[in-house]
Formats: structure tokens, sequence, C-alpha cells
């Protein structure tokens, strides 16, 4: 039988959740889907090297699902690398917020960049990630806060995904911070009458995202929000207990959201009813890092899915690139999972392939290297697939397909 390509070899195959992890395995693809992923020489058997239009050789080398980064605010123009030294001279990420710096001094950039700025811009971060192994990435708007700047953001992440290999999903969040010359419950009132009926009217975005924190938007507001999003087909996402705990995590079940992202200050009962709502908790362990404070307790996230009997992949990993959070890279992602949040290597790398695309409501099998999967996939310059957390501050992927073609 004839196929498109061949990865052969691998010392080892990460298949997906349940760590299925198949030693001396190799891969085919077809169509830019995966047909069949097993022991090399079962696979060599059944699809002989000669037939294949294309071979990789992957001996050495470990073979993952791509990355799906299911939180990001890639897309945005400035520059705030001085509130990093303003952070570590002990600056809290609200006061700087406060003072009208943080999410405020991106909207002023944002604002005043052009389009082919912004899209340069975004174009040139998907560059990076594709390189350190993302394959699909999440990227809200938020950086506009009025209504044209919004839709002028959600249509250059259209356009980014049009002209990039890496699939690029929108997630709309006009509430994510209350503009400086604005009352919170007048701009609640603006997003919901003026920017989702035209955001729905666009038909970009497949997310309506809320930050509901202190400093940020109340329950009631976010309920608002997200409650009138999805009346428009928007699915609800949620920054929920990230910097004090409001009841984000609760609303987020209520509503039925894909997921609750940061969750640093959740609790048991919080865990409960997230799974109990089937909605995907997202760690983003780079925050914690970048803030230098305590990480979410991803431990016991886990371990209530397993009284639970949540099915694997229970919880995610993403990145939440942003520029109070200055990192692109999935790996790294892995990395602090392990190290601050306590997750077996395997458990990370899971979380940051099949639990992303989980947290973007994905059922096709993307995050995995299964049968009828998308052929999106990482070779790792290593042995085997724990060296992408284990080997840390450099990039250890080496080959990057995304539907089946090498793209990098
Ligand atoms: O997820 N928490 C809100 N939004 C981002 C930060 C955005 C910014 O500071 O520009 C986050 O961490
Ligand atoms: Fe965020």
């Amino acid at each position: 039988m004839t196929v498109d390509l061949l990865i052969h070899d691998a010392s080892e195959v990460l298949v997906g959740p349940d760590e299925q992890l198949l030693e001396a395995a190799s891969v085919v693809v077809e169509d830019g889907e995966i047909v069949a992923t097993g022991p090399t020489a079962e696979i060599e058997r059944r699809y002989p090297r000669e037939n294949a239009a294309q071979t990789i050789d992957a001996s050495g080398q470990a073979v993952i699902p791509g990355f799906v980064d299911s939180h990001t605010h890639a897309l945005f123009a400035g520059d705030r690398s001085d509130e990093f030294a303003a952070k570590l001279r002990g600056k809290t990420y609200q006061e700087i917020l406060a003072e009208g710096g943080g999410i405020h001094r991106t909207v002023d950039a944002v604002r005043a960049a052009s389009r082919e700025t912004l899209l340069d811009n975004l174009l040139a971060q998907l560059d990076v990630l594709l390189a350190h192994g993302t394959t699909t990435v999440e990227v809200k708007s938020g950086y506009g806060l009025d209504l044209e700047t919004e839709l002028r953001m959600l249509e250059v992440i259209d356009e980014a995904d049009d002209r990039h290999p890496v699939d690029v999903i929108a997630t709309f969040l006009g509430a994510h911070a209350v503009p400086r010359d604005s009352d919170a419950d007048e701009y609640v009132a603006r997003v919901i009458d003026e920017f989702l009926p035209a955001v729905a009217d666009q038909g970009i975005a497949a997310f309506n995202d809320v930050f509901c924190d202190e400093g940020a938007f109340t329950v009631e507001q976010s309920r608002r929000v997200l409650e009138a999003g999805a009346e428009y087909g928007l699915t609800p996402k949620i920054h929920a207990e990230e910097l004090a705990r409001t009841g984000a995590a609760q609303l987020a079940a209520d509503v039925g959201a894909a997921s609750a992202d940061h969750l640093l200050m959740a609790t048991r009962e919080d865990a409960e009813a997230l799974f109990e709502a089937g909605v995907t908790p997202v760690f983003l362990p780079g925050t914690a890092f970048g803030l230098d404070t305590e990480y979410a307790d991803a431990g016991m996230f886990r371990a209530v899915a397993d009284e639970m009997g949540v099915d694997s992949p229970a919880i995610a990993i993403a990145s939440d690139l942003n520029p109070n959070c200055y990192a692109q890279s999935m790996g790294f992602a892995s990395t602090l999972a392990c190290v601050g949040m306590k997750l077996a290597p395997m458990d990370a790398l899971v979380a940051a392939t099949a639990g992303g695309a989980r947290a973007l409501n994905r059922t096709d099998g993307l995050g995995t290297l299964r049968e009828g999967a998308p052929a999106d996939l990482a070779i790792v310059d290593a042995p085997t697939a724990v060296h992408v957390p284990y080997n840390f501050g450099v990039n250890a992927i080496e080959t990057v397909i995304k539907g089946g073609r090498v793209v990098h």
C-alpha cells in the first residue's frame, strides 16, 4: 500500500492519553491523517518503506503529538520588558495594572498599530511556536477593548491562520480589562449589546472568554458576558481563580465552559464542580513562574479526577504567552508543570497535547497519534519523550509535521 509519509524506527512514540507509549515504533501518514502507529516490525510489514512517498528516519528519536497550546494572548504590540524588572523589585501585577500599565499599555500599542504590523507580529510569534513543536494554538483578542480594535485583532488572527501552517483558533476576550476611561458595568453592557453581536456577525471567534478576577470583572459581570456570548453560539472560556478566589470556577461549571484557566486559588470543591460539569481545567505554570507566585495545585486536580473516574486527559497545560508571561515554548511549560506543579513528566506531556485539545472541545483525535487523528507531530532530538520537560532551557524539538507535511 502506498502512503504519503512513513516515520520509521523511532525509539519511542507517545500515542496519547492513558500513558500509551510505544517503544521501537513507526507512524504512517496518509491524506493529512495518521493511518497507523505501531511497532516498527509490524508497520514495515504492512507499509513497506519503498511504497512511501516520503520517509523520515527517526532512529534514536522520540515522536510526540504536536503541542496544542489552548491559552495564549500571542497577538500584541509594544514592549513590556521593563515590567519584568519592576515585578522583580516587588511591584505586583495588580499594582502595575491599577497604575495604567500592564494590559492597558498593550491596549495602547495595539490600538496604535497598523493591521500589517499586527499581522507581522502574530506571524513571527507563530514561527517561534511552530519551531518549538506547537501545531495548534488558541489566540485571544482583548487588547483592543473597543469594538473596532477587537474586530481587527480577530481579523488578523483569522488571516494568520490562513497564512501559517500552525492552526490558529480565535477567542473573543472583550472583557479582558475595564478600559481606563470606563465604568465596569457600563463597559460590560457595551460588550454585550455592541461587541458580541458584531463578533458573532464577523464569524471568526469560536470562544468567548472573560478575565474574572479581583481588579478585572466580577462573577456577576462575567456571567452576563458568557451567557450573552453563548446565545450567539460562542463557547464560554474563563480566566478563573488566578489572583483571588472569586467563584469563577463555579461559574465556569454553571455555564458549561470549555475550560477554566489559571486556577491558582482553586479549591477541591472547585475541582469537583469543574469535572462534574465536564469543564477542562487549564494550568498556566509559566505565569506563576514569571510572577514568582505559588503554582496551581494540579496534583490535587489529578487526584480528584482519579477519584471521580474522569477520562484521561483530565487536565491541560498551556503557555499563556503574553507580554506578562513571555514564553512560547510548551516544552518549557511542561518542565514547569513537572517542577512547579509536581506533575509526572508523561502527565505533563499529555496535558500539553491531548489535554489542550480537550480544552478546545476537539474530539477528532487532535493531540494524539491514534489512527484517524490529524497528522500533527513533533520529533524530539532525543531518545525519550521525557527529554522535552527534562532538557529545559533549550528546544528539544527537531522536526515538526503539520497535516502530514514537514513544516519545520
Ligand atoms: O492570562 N490574566 C489576564 N490575562 C493575561 C495577562 C495579560 C497581560 O498582562 O497582558 C493572563 O495572564
Ligand atoms: Fe490569559
